[in-house]
């Protein structure tokens, strides 16, 4: 029963009492918190809550409160901050430890510190050492870590006392260079590493492209002088930039910029910096002119310049000047249906010579319920009013109900052979036959 009541007693008191079981999370940064505040609070109450008078009776109070228990516990008051359970269980823990401090009339900045959180609570170490034996940080040139790194612990009775370099070091003792890096400097005192230029294919022996070791994208390795810029501009295949486009070389790359809209291939973006023209266009000097509307290909602007002429304009060469042809023309040698070279389908050429449109619904389109239109060039064959085509393509009665059957003669039957093969021509003549 007496033991129950002992266990139970033990629990109330770490439920009600966080201090022993807060006790194990201090660290040296908790007590050095405390002495750096008690240096603070024993600034503030240098005065003695007096402003600066020079009474005597002032001399002594001073001259008295300035060890006194009463500053002491109005430092102690303050040393941690409300919610540092850390702190507040440390200084409870070891408030005789500053009672004893006090007593020997020194100033907390100088030897709070050493007597203690690393002589008394040891919780801290001496520079350069670490955990809790206080053992030394690894010294590589004259410095912990070779002055380019973290002893880990170092100050603390904790860590491992292994070094953490910094970037561009590495080693135990952060002694040599990291990969990506060369030795910029070394004596028996110091090292000194940099980064490698970023044209080096990560490994370098010294500064910039020519300390390169092997090369990054877009430089090229030359014995002797390092990396060096490939200008990708001057490369044939593949071709550096699409068509269209024009290529500027940078360090290490290469850009494509979008050349004048006239030209399919230039030297930079303006009108008079093209290589080769688009389609159509002739390139005097450095400019891609458009030719003549008329010519298919030119030596220059004008109808004169052409190269050939449009047919699909209706175009022709005479005296080396691209002139249109009549509609009724198929190639003409001067203006007019009466200059033709041949007549085009739907036309014919009369005793005069000139080219005049044939009448086809005098011959064709003749059928039973046929209706004939002719136009110029060509005509139009429809079955009557009330009647439609059937599959024999004879113009047949319409049955009520199923209007959507096509009214003109269709395209693909006419394509059998010996069929009425010229009602071709039914619907849209079209200029290139
Ligand atoms: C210990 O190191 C700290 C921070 O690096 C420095 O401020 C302090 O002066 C050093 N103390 C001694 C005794 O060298
Ligand atoms: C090593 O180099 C450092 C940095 O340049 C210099 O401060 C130091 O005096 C040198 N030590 C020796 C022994 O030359
Ligand atoms: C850079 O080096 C790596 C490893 O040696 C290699 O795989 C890679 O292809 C190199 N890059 C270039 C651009 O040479």
């Amino acid at each position: 029963m007496r033991y129950h009541t002992a266990v139970f007693s033990c629990i109330l008191f770490a439920l009600l009492w966080p201090g022993p079981t807060e006790s194990a999370q201090w660290t040296c940064a908790t007590c050095k918190g405390i002495t750096e505040r008690f240096a603070e609070k024993y600034a503030e109450t240098e005065k003695g809550g007096y402003g600066g008078g020079n009474t005597d009776w002032e001399e002594t109070y001073l001259k008295e409160y300035r060890r006194s228990e009463v500053r002491l516990l109005e430092i102690i008051e303050q040393l941690c901050k409300h919610d540092n359970h850390a702190c507040h269980a440390l200084v409870e823990e070891h408030e005789e430890l500053l009672e004893e401090w006090w007593q020997k009339d020194e100033s907390p900045h100088d030897n709070l510190y050493k007597w203690l959180c690393i002589d008394h609570v040891k919780t801290c170490c001496p520079n350069n050492t670490w955990g809790p034996g206080c053992r030394d940080c690894p010294i590589g040139r004259e410095k912990v870590c070779s002055g380019h790194g973290k002893c880990d612990g170092e100050g603390t009775r904790e860590g491992t006392g292994a070094c953490t370099c910094d970037k561009g070091y590495q080693g135990a003792l952060c002694e040599q260079c990291s990969i990506g890096h060369y030795e910029e400097y070394k004596n028996t005192t110091h090292v000194s590493c940099k980064g490698c230029h970023y044209g080096c294919n990560i490994t370098c022996k010294g500064p910039g492209l020519e300390g390169c070791l092997a090369c990054h994208k877009g430089y090229n390795y030359v014995q002797g002088q390092g990396c060096i810029d490939v200008d990708e501009c001057q490369r044939e295949t593949p071709a550096p930039c699409p068509q269209g486009f024009y290529c500027t070389n940078i360090v290490g790359a290469h850009k494509c910029f979008k050349c004048n809209e006239a030209c399919d291939e230039c030297f930079g973006p303006e009108a008079n910096e093209c290589k080769k023209c688009r389609e159509n266009h002739v390139l005097l000097e450095g400019e891609c002119k458009e030719c003549d509307p008329l010519c298919k290909g030119c030596k220059g602007v004008g109808p004169e310049n052409c190269v050939k002429c449009d047919e699909g304009k209706l175009a022709d060469m005479v005296d080396g000047v691209c002139i249109e042809c009549a509609p009724a023309c198929h190639g003409c040698t001067g203006p007019g249906p009466e200059n033709c070279k041949r007549c085009r389908m739907g036309f014919k050429q009369n005793k005069q010579g000139v080219c005049e449109d044939v009448d086809e619904c005098k011959t064709i389109c003749r059928l039973q319920h046929e209706v004939c239109t002719n136009t110029i060039g060509s005509y139009d064959c429809e079955c009557e009013e009330g009647y439609e085509r059937n599959v024999r393509d004879a113009c047949v009665m319409k049955i009520p109900g199923q209007e959507d059957k096509p009214k003109r003669s269709q395209f693909d039957k006419y394509m059998k052979p010996n069929k009425h093969p010229k009602k071709m021509l039914t619907g849209k003549l079209r200029v290139e036959l």
